[in-house]
C-alpha cells in the first residue's frame, strides 16, 4: 500500500490517537517554532493541520500535502483564516517558482516522504536565499541502544503509517544543500530535534 493510501486511511483516527502526545509534548514545540514567523511560509506535509493554530495572522501560510484525506481535515481547521491556503501537491515536485518563501516548515514529514533528499532540494529551491528551513523531526539516534530499538520497530512503523524512524535527517538536510544554523535535541536524547537551516552558499543550485 502506498504512503498516500495509508495516510488517507488513518487521517480519520490519527488526531484522536495522538491527542495526549500533542498536549504534553508536540504542542509546545510547535508554538515555540512557529508563533513568531512572518512573511510567506510554506508548510510541507500539513497533515490534518495541527500546526495551523500556531501561525500568527501576520504570516501568509501555504500548506501542501499529498493526501486529500489529510487536506480535508486541515481545511476544516483553517476555515475563516484568510492567511492560510491549502494545496494538494507533491513535496518532491512542487509547482512554486524558485525563491518564493521566507520560511519552509516541516514537522514529522522527512520520515515519511519517499525521497527525502529530493523533497528537501525542492524546499531549498522554493526558499528565498535569505530564507530559513524550520524542521521538527524524529530520526535515528546516535545512542546505540536507542538506535537498535528504532531499527527493530522500523518495519512495524513503516507498514502501519509509512514512517521510517531510522533516517539520517540532519545528514539529508545537509545533502540537499542546506547549512545547519541550529540543531536542538527535544526529547529521547537526540531522536526528536528542532533544526533551523539556510541555503548553503557553497553548494551549487
Ligand atoms: C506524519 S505526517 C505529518 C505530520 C504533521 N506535519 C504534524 O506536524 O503532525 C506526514 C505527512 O506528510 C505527507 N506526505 C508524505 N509524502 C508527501 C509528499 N511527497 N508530498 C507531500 N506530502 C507528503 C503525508 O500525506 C502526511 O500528511
Amino acid at each position: 500500500m502506498s504512503v498516500v493510501s495509508k495516510y488517507n486511511l488513518i487521517s480519520a483516527v490519527y488526531d484522536l490517537m495522538e491527542a495526549p502526545i500533542e498536549i504534553f509534548l508536540y504542542g509546545k514545540w510547535r508554538e515555540e517554532a512557529l508563533s513568531s514567523l512572518k512573511g510567506n511560509v510554506l508548510e510541507v506535509g500539513v497533515w490534518t493541520g495541527r500546526n495551523l493554530k500556531y501561525y500568527p495572522e501576520g504570516a501568509q501560510v501555504t500548506g501542501i500535502d499529498i493526501s486529500e484525506g489529510m487536506l480535508e481535515k486541515a481545511r476544516e481547521k483553517s476555515r475563516g483564516r484568510q492567511n492560510i491556503t491549502l494545496l494538494h501537491m507533491d513535496a518532491e515536485n512542487m509547482g512554486f517558482p524558485d525563491n518564493t518563501f521566507d520560511y519552509v516548515v516541516t514537522t514529522f514529514v522527512l520520515c515519511s516522504v519517499p525521497e527525502p533528499v529530493k523533497a528537501l532540494k525542492e524546499m531549498r529551491r522554493v526558499l528565498k536565499s535569505s530564507g530559513e528551513l524550520i524542521a521538527i523531526e524524529h530520526m535515528r539516534s546516535s545512542n546505540n541502544l536507542i538506535s537498535i530499538f528504532e531499527t527493530l520497530i522500523n518495519p512495524i512503523m513503516f507498514s502501519i503509517i509509512g514512517d521510517e524512524v531510522i533516517r539520517d535527517t540532519v545528514g539529508n538536510i545537509r545533502r540537499a544543500g542546506f547549512a545547519i544554523k541550529e540543531e536542538k535535541n527535544l526529547a529521547f536524547k537526540d531522536v526528536f530535534k528542532k533544526i533551523r537551516a539556510s541555503h548553503n552558499v557553497f553548494e551549487p543550485e
